[in-house]
């Protein structure tokens, strides 16, 4: 549970719930290593953060030239009829929907990617109390920490579900007591997982969807990584509000997508909401007053990628073989596995800390310490603080030479 103090120093006249919030781990990292010398006469490997390298495919390019003109226009916050077809025919598409089942119209928001609209959604979704009491965000530890800066700004109880090795890496739905759901304004999932990669099933999607519906809460679901995956496709939540039913099939869920990892195009800053017609409405309302629009090029050219899936397959087999090139380098040390999705390797090294000033200073490679990532539980114990997480977003070359270095220096 977070408490609304401010750090020292921290003017009375700013929002005082900001200094409830850790900071950010990347800057928690250039702190950490700040007092370390990089190996010297090596290019650095920046393995700390997950932004993807793979060049974004052409049809960007020539989808954003051929809507030049359109850079003069104000975007409508709701983004275009286009964009919103394009993406209701991509998720009918990926997740077997019948017809109809996304009204493009109705279901879909583009949002600047998915960090600003996940964030927002607290500002939308935490009211001033549920059932008299302060309103719980529900987010899975380690997360993604723009769960915890939105459920901390918008007023609510941040609870932090474990999500280790014992649980699957995933939430432990039953762990969670009723007086807790019943609390719950928000859970945030996330599938694939950042960090650890694990992937929800349909049979879990389905529990939490059922039981937003009972408690009345909103299901987030963060399918950022959807379309990076090893073995399978990840189920997604809207196919659990298929297999459910009901009159309004999308009661209390979004999804939340982006082409940052899909096409490689972080800097696009593209994704979207879909889901419960209802929420997406009021999303919509909020979006007018606080979020720009993305360009209409922009749009454009995400209708384009979305339509798309050659460069969605050739991105996927590079992670592949980046994965390949761990498992050979890794395979058997620091509790490796495949991740099932996503880019990220969650390595048990001992001390992440450590273990992260170590290969900056003997191998110039940067990785992330697992508890920058992570919640200490209430006893203090930070679960995530053996591990460290490494993202595979160099070419295979560059991955599987460094991975080798870093084995040889945590040995
Ligand atoms: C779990 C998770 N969610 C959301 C995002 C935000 O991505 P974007 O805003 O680029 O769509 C990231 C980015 O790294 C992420 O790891």
């Amino acid at each position: 549970m977070m408490e609304d103090k401010g750090p020292p120093g921290l003017s009375p006249l700013l929002n005082g719930r900001l200094g409830a919030l850790a900071d950010y781990p990347f800057p928690r990292l250039t702190a950490l290593l700040s007092g370390v010398a990089p190996l010297a006469n090596v290019e650095p490997v920046v393995m700390s953060i997950g932004e993807p390298q793979h060049a974004p495919p052409a049809l960007l390019d020539q989808a954003l030239r051929d809507n030049a003109h359109l850079w003069g226009k104000y975007p409508p916050v709701a983004g275009t009829p286009d964009f919103r077809a394009a993406v209701a025919g991509w998720l009918s598409r990926r997740y077997a929907l019948p017809d109809g089942f996304i009204e493009a119209d109705r279901m879909v928001l583009p949002l600047a990617g998915t960090r600003e609209g996940l964030f927002l959604l607290a500002q939308l979704a935490v009211p001033e109390e549920k059932g008299g009491r302060r309103p719980a965000v529900l987010i899975p530890n380690p997360f993604y920490a723009v769960y915890q800066g939105a459920a901390v700004l918008a007023g609510a109880d941040a609870i932090f579900l474990p999500a280790v090795k014992e649980t699957g890496w995933l939430p432990d739905l039953d762990a969670v007591d009723d007086s807790t759901w019943a609390r719950t304004a928000l859970f945030y999932l996330c599938t694939p997982a950042n960090p650890q990669g694990a992937v929800a099933d349909l049979a879990y999607l389905k529990r939490a969807l059922s039981l937003a519906r009972r408690f009345g809460f909103v299901l987030a679901v963060d399918e950022c990584y959807a379309e990076i995956w090893d073995k399978a496709p990840p189920p997604g939540a809207l196919e659990a509000a298929k297999a459910l039913g009901g009159l309004n099939p999308t009661a209390n869920l979004l999804v939340f997508h982006s082409l940052s990892k899909r096409s490689g195009a972080a800097g696009l800053r593209s994704g979207f909401v879909a889901g419960d017609p209802n929420l997406i409405q009021a999303f919509g309302r909020m979006r007018n007053y606080a979020l720009a629009g993305n360009p209409l090029p922009a749009l454009a050219a995400s209708a384009a990628l979305w339509r798309d899936e050659a460069h969605v397959e050739e991105n996927r087999r590079l992670y592949r073989e980046k994965i390949d090139a761990a498992e050979a380098a890794l395979g058997g040390r620091f509790g490796f596995y495949r991740p099932a999705g996503g880019f990220f390797l969650w390595l048990d090294v001992g001390d992440g800390e450590e273990a992260a000033k170590k290969l900056w200073q003997h191998g110039a490679i940067r990785v992330l310490p697992g508890a920058y990532l992570t919640q200490p539980e209430p006893s203090g114990i930070n679960r995530s603080q053996p591990f460290v997480r490494v993202a595979l977003v160099h070419d295979t070359d560059t991955v599987s030479r460094t991975l080798e270095r870093m084995a040889r220096i945590l040995a």
